[in-house]
């Protein structure tokens, strides 16, 4: 695996600075032996999170979504959709048209304060139902009845296509009041409060699912969703046969399922300790949910800019990075984004510092030198390539899982989207990990939460009617 070139030294002091530097970034280098080995661990967890006597104990849930049906394309009608996941919200009507594949939406987006995240779980479902009547008014929907769909990107046990309920949260949220509560029971009972709305909740699916629908929409061939931005996560679809967990009566005629992995909690028992670093282990100590989420802290954005911004305080403290002068933006958490990452590693060629300036200035940083901006941005390339590759083999092991002779991954997220060369170091991870006789292809599946929840209430109807009584 390719890794970060070194800055080249030009004076006997910054030999010796790199020599530091590479020591304390020597544990981010991942070889191919420990890239298989994730594979394997990986898969092997999926596997035990599908396994009714070994779920109890995967990190790795594999969460049953209820979702059987794939698009067909001969959907059509407008839609609902609300998605709830990152650091926004948004409400999006839909417009299908059958025999089409094409999607018009109309969306709007809202912020979701710090106080929103943290305060009480009634105050967020008021406010999306809020959000959703300002909608409705602004665009002149009232009056009729509407369908839909709830993207809701937080580790929930699906009971059906419309009940889940919240494990716990990720990513920065703690309302009181909704883990273990069934996450549709809680929109309803918002919905209700405010009779001008005439809404039929008909699905909640994950992020990840809403990925993989908008991409079979358009590609039949998709099989496999993937979100790399504030989280990370996948989804697949699965033989039925291999859910044990399945609950309740099993459609007719359905062979397959979409298994919602929630994969970002894989290691958190320890098997990616190997790799860890000191910085990874102060990182999440310091995170909301320490000793959770373990891989997700190695590869999404909410995380790597943080991790980087350890590494570089670490770095100013060894006297190795801006002559050891302490900065104080760098200083705060959370001051080094993940967006410089994109923004750093943009920078076209070794010796262009445009972009890498910009950050400076942003971070009031007046004392770089250029072996300085080079170091800053050894360091992102260090953590972000490292990201890539663990990606890589997560994407791998459920590639040859899936083991069919053609595959699609449909791909989304900010980090996805954003950084420069992510989706490039990542394929060549998933390359050499997948057998020789799969082909699979790596496609950018923009607004699945938005497309593939509209999908997946528009289905939900048809889907019911296969449903043994
Ligand atoms: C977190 C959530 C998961 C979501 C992912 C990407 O890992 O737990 O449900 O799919 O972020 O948004």
């Amino acid at each position: 695996f390719a890794l970060p070139c070194l800055p080249s030294p030009t004076n006997p002091k910054e030999a010796k600075q790199i020599r530091i530097l590479e020591q304390i970034t020597s544990k981010f280098h991942l070889t191919d032996a420990h890239l298989m080995h994730i594979e394997k661990r990986m898969l092997d967890e999926v596997n035990r999170g599908l396994g009714k006597a070994t779920n109890r104990t995967a990190n790795v849930k594999s969460f049953v979504t209820y979702v059987h049906e794939i698009p067909s394309g001969r959907e059509s009608g407008q839609y609902l959709a609300l998605d709830l996941g990152g650091t926004n919200f948004r409400v999006i009507l839909v417009e299908l048209e059958a025999g089409s594949r094409s999607v018009k939406m109309k969306a709007c987006k809202h912020e979701v304060s710090q106080k929103l995240m943290l305060g009480p779980g009634e105050d967020l479902f008021d406010f999306m139902t809020g959000c959703l009547v300002e909608f409705m008014k602004d665009h002149d929907l009232h009056g009729r009845k509407y369908h839909l769909g709830f993207t809701f990107s937080f580790p929930t046990r699906q009971r059906q296509l419309d009940r889940a309920e919240l494990t716990h949260w990720t990513k920065g949220y703690k309302n009181a009041g909704v883990e273990g509560q069934d996450v549709v029971t809680l929109l309803k009972r918002s919905i209700n409060k405010r009779p001008e709305l005439d809404i039929q909740v008909e699905a909640i699916l994950n992020d990840t699912t809403g990925c993989l629908l908008a991409c079979a929409y358009k590609r039949p061939e998709c099989a496999i969703g993937i979100i790399l931005g504030t989280g990370t996560n996948a989804s697949y679809v699965e033989d039925m046969n291999h859910v044990e967990l399945y609950e309740g009566p099993r459609p007719r005629g359905c062979k397959s399922v979409v298994i919602n992995t929630e994969w970002g909690a894989f290691g958190n028992t320890g098997s990616l300790d190997i790799i860890r670093t000191r910085y990874d282990h102060d990182m999440d100590s310091n995170s909301l949910n320490p000793g959770k989420q373990v891989y997700e802290k190695l590869i999404s954005g909410m995380y790597l800019g943080e991790l980087t911004r350890y590494i570089l305080v670490h770095a100013i403290e060894l006297g190795i990075l801006f002559d050891g002068e302490a900065q104080t933006l760098l200083s705060v958490p959370g001051g080094f984004p993940t967006k410089y990452i994109s923004e750093i590693e943009a920078d076209p060629t070794r010796s262009t510092f445009t972009n890498i300036k910009q950050v400076m200035l942003e971070l009031d940083i007046s004392v770089a030198t250029d072996f300085d901006l080079q170091v800053v941005r050894y360091i992102c390339e260090c953590v972000s390539t490292r990201a890539a590759y663990l990606a890589g083999a997560g994407v791998a092991s459920l590639i040859n899982k899936v083991a069919r002779r053609r595959v699609t991954v449909g791909m989304d997220g900010s980090l996805y989207k954003f950084h420069p060369h992510l989706d490039r170091r990542m394929r060549s991870a998933t390359r050499r990990l997948v057998s020789d006789c799969i082909q699979f292809e790596m496609v950018l599946s923009e607004d699945g939460s938005g497309r593939g929840a509209a999908l997946a209430a528009a289905v939900a109807e048809k889907q019911r009617k296969k449903f043994i009584d």
